[in-house]
């Protein structure tokens, strides 16, 4: 069967978003809305995976959620054209996680990195939430039937895990897909990963060899879409670089991760490419750099937080655009969790 094109993201409502999200993810999920019907989820069941002290307790989490969805809306997602929601309002997510828990297999997330990462050294203390982190990952696309991704570098991993439980659902329950009407056994598409532009793994700011992240402990790391126009400003012309002058050349940038983060950065911000931006700073010195890259930061991020503060003076009408969200998601999901249901061989009334 040939899927629909459908396109499904989100992100984790744990403290603000940063630059890393809006360059890696967000950009391309505005683009994407122009041309698809796109859902874009404030994953909040994936937020209480991490320990409670990371996402902050009850109060933080529903003020996280109303912040991340106020942080699509200040930079371009429009909930008529996309469906906004948290995820936690529509049950077909935590319904159809439950099945992939039994598909996915011990050996396939023994081999995420993220979940190395994120436990650490004492892996027998993480949650286990955080262990099948992925197989809900999997179920949020797939409970829409999503063909396509955007998403960050860094998430490349879980989306072919998310193929992986695909291909294995169709594969464990052939015939009764086939006899639900599947002709071609195929009852989960397979999602595609979209990972494109100048900046899928913004560094941070202090090492460029460290993915720019909220779980970084120096805020100079990276820029919130919350930080004032002088926190921006500042956070660029501390940025680590190195001693030489930028290249003219994008082969120029291999070995130097700090410069060549920042010129991605730029690239990204301004939509052009990294040679363009080198043909325009090559063989001048960072202090110059960093000035432009500055004033074009704050151009960029400073209007977004401005706006994100004037929606969250209205918690009411983000709720109900959540709400709206939420409706409209599950009635997509619905049927499909139904058809699952059929396929596995629960009893339905
Ligand atoms: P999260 O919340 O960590 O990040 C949200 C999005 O931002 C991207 N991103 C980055 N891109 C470039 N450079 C960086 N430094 C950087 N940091 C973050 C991420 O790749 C992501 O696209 N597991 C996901 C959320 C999720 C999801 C999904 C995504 C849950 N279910 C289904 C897609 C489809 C996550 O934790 O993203």
């Amino acid at each position: 069967m040939a899927f629909k094109e459908r396109v499904f993201s989100g992100m984790q409502p744990t403290g603000s978003l940063h630059l890393g999200n809006y360059l890696g993810a967000m950009l391309q999920w505005i683009k994407l809305q122009e041309t698809h019907e796109c859902i874009y989820c404030v994953v909040d069941l994936h937020a209480i995976t991490q320990d409670v002290e990371v996402w902050g307790g009850p109060v933080e989490l529903k003020k996280s959620i109303r912040q991340v969805t106020a942080a699509y809306i200040a930079c371009g997602l429009d909930p008529k054209k996309s469906v906004l929601f948290n995820q936690s309002q529509v049950p077909e997510h935590a319904e159809l996680a439950w099945v992939f828990n039994c598909v996915a297999r011990l050996g396939w997330l023994n081999r995420m990195t993220q979940f190395k990462e994120k436990a650490g050294k004492n892996r027998e203390n993480a949650s286990v939430g955080l262990y099948a982190y992925p197989n809900l990952m999997a179920a949020d696309i797939l409970a829409y039937r999503a063909t396509h991704v955007p998403v960050g570098e860094d998430q490349k991993q879980h989306l072919e895990l998310a193929r992986d439980i695909a291909q294995k659902f169709n594969n464990d329950f052939k015939p009764s897909i086939e006899q639900a009407g599947y002709a071609d056994g195929i009852f989960f598409p397979q999602p595609e990963p979209v990972i494109t532009g100048p900046a899928t793994r913004v560094m941070s700011l202090r090492d460029g060899t460290k993915k720019m992240s909220k779980s970084d402990p120096s805020d100079l790391s990276r820029i919130n879409l919350t930080d004032e126009a002088d926190v921006v400003a500042k956070k660029i012309q501390k940025a680590k670089t190195d001693p030489e002058p930028l290249p003219s050349e994008a082969d120029g940038l291999s070995g130097r991760p700090e410069a060549e983060n920042l010129v991605g950065i730029y690239a990204a911000l301004s939509n052009v490419s990294v040679e363009k931006v080198l043909s325009e700073f090559g063989g001048g010195q960072f202090s110059g750099f960093k000035k432009a890259l500055a004033e074009l930061a704050v151009e960029k991020v400073g209007p977004i937080g401005a706006e994100m503060n004037r929606l969250m003076g209205d918690v009411a009408e983000i709720d109900r655009i959540l709400c709206d969200g939420a409706a409209r998601a599950h009635a997509i999901a619905k049927p499909i969790m139904d058809e699952v249901k059929d396929v596995v061989g629960f009893v339905r009334s």
